[in-house]
Formats: C-alpha cells, sequence, structure tokens
C-alpha cells in the first residue's frame, strides 16, 4: 500500500510540472491515437468515461452528440482540461472530476465506454483499475486503452525494458505488455481483445478495443 500511495503522490508531481507545456509537447505526436481513441469510443455508445483524461486534448475529438466525463489524478491537468472546455464551448463534457482509477466513484454500468489514454502503463495496479473500468461499463460496452503497448520480443522488448526506468521518472512508462491486458480479459472470461490497432507513429502506439461480452 505504501508503494502504491508513493507511486500516486510522485505521478502527481510529475504532471504538475507537465501542465503548462503538456499540450505544445504532445498534441501533435499523439493526435493519431487520440482521434482513434474517440472514433472508436464513440461508435461503442454515447456515454463515454475518459480515464486519466490530462489536460483535456481528446475531448474535442468526441461527437457533439455524446455525453464525456473525464478523470485524472493531476489537479493541475484537469484545470487545464476545464479551462479547454470553457474556451472552446464543449458542450459535450459533462464533467471533469479529480479521482484515482483505483477507485472509480460512479455506479455500476454507467458508461457505454471507458477509454484509457495513455495512461495504462503508470497506474500502479492496472488489473484493479481495468476491474473498475469493467464494473462502471454497461453491458456490450468497450474499453478502449491506447499506449505504448508491446509484446516483448527482440531487439524492440530488450530496449523498452532498459529504458522502462527512465520513462517511469517523466511520467511514462514503455515496458507494458500486450499480454499483461489479454491476461486480465481471459482470466475474467467476460471481456474479448476485440482489435489491437497500430497507430502513428509506425505503429509505436497501438489502441486496443476489449469488448465485453453479452453472454458471459
Ligand atoms: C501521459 S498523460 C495522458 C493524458 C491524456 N490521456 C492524453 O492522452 O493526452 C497521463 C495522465 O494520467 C494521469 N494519471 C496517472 N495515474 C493515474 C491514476 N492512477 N488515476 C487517474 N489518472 C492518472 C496523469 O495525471 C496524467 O494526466
Amino acid at each position: 500500500m505504501a508503494k502504491i500511495n508513493h507511486s500516486i503522490e510522485h505521478q502527481q508531481k510529475v504532471y504538475q510540472k507537465w501542465a503548462p507545456i503538456y499540450d505544445r509537447v504532445y498534441r501533435g505526436f499523439l493526435g493519431d491515437a487520440h482521434r482513434t481513441v474517440a472514433k472508436l469510443a464513440a461508435d461503442a455508445g454515447d456515454d463515454i468515461l475518459e480515464v486519466g483524461v490530462g489536460t483535456g486534448l481528446i475531448l474535442p475529438h468526441y461527437p457533439a452528440r455524446c455525453r464525456v466525463t473525464g478523470v485524472d489524478l493531476s489537479e493541475h491537468m484537469i484545470s487545464k482540461a476545464r479551462e479547454k472546455v470553457e474556451r472552446q464551448g464543449l458542450d459535450h463534457v459533462k464533467a471533469l472530476h479529480v479521482m484515482n482509477a483505483h477507485h472509480l466513484d460512479f455506479a455500476d454500468r454507467s458508461f457505454t465506454a471507458v477509454c484509457l489514454p495513455f495512461v495504462i502503463t503508470l497506474i500502479p495496479d492496472p488489473e484493479r483499475a481495468l476491474d473498475e473500468c469493467a464494473r462502471v461499463l454497461k453491458p456490450g460496452g468497450e474499453i478502449i486503452i491506447a499506449s505504448k503497448l508491446g509484446h516483448g520480443r527482440g531487439l524492440q522488448g530488450a530496449i523498452e525494458e532498459v529504458v522502462a526506468p527512465l520513462a517511469h521518472r517523466v511520467g511514462w512508462s514503455s515496458a507494458f505488455r500486450i499480454s499483461r491486458i489479454a491476461d486480465w480479459a481471459a482470466r475474467r472470461g467476460d471481456f474479448e481483445v476485440a482489435e489491437i490497432r497500430p497507430v502513428f507513429p509506425n505503429g509505436f502506439f497501438k489502441v486496443m478495443r476489449l469488448k465485453h461480452r453479452l453472454s458471459a
């Protein structure tokens, strides 16, 4: 527990520093993944939860018909998202809350899609967060994950392992395996990996769709 609390405090400190410059650094680089996440989430339905919403770079990409809620651990990142919603008149964004992915303060079966864009690798207990996402998801809904997700094979897998501690210090992590998410889904039995879509740059990032099985 002490380790988890330390990691949470670490993330909050890191993103306090990132908040003022995050959009300038990442808007272009993550744009393809962001548009893909918004499109796939909206295809799954209108009630969307974004976990780790950050400065809200994805928020303008959701169609106006959607009802979007965003949560993030960092009040500094969330306050940037609030400014964006106000400035751009994003009426489809219904609420933005400071919240830890480990404890989502929403009723069961609230959302048609739950998105985790570039956050799963930073969460101390990703399986617990995924269980929370599953709990707040409506039957038949989708969990959409975007990240640097590797297979852990070959030279790329070795490089990912080497740079992981450094990446963690800047609030990023590069050594997260697709198999870890697939194993979570297989253990539960009520989710299937519906798609793993490589996105810019050249498949370096991936968007993964986990679909809830109605029959499970
Ligand atoms: C790399 S940024 C991604 C922001 C945004 N999703 C995007 O794609 O631009 C990671 C975000 O996740 C948030 N975060 C990290 N750990 C979290 C947790 N346990 N619960 C909720 N948010 C978390 C950070 O505060 C930060 O805003």
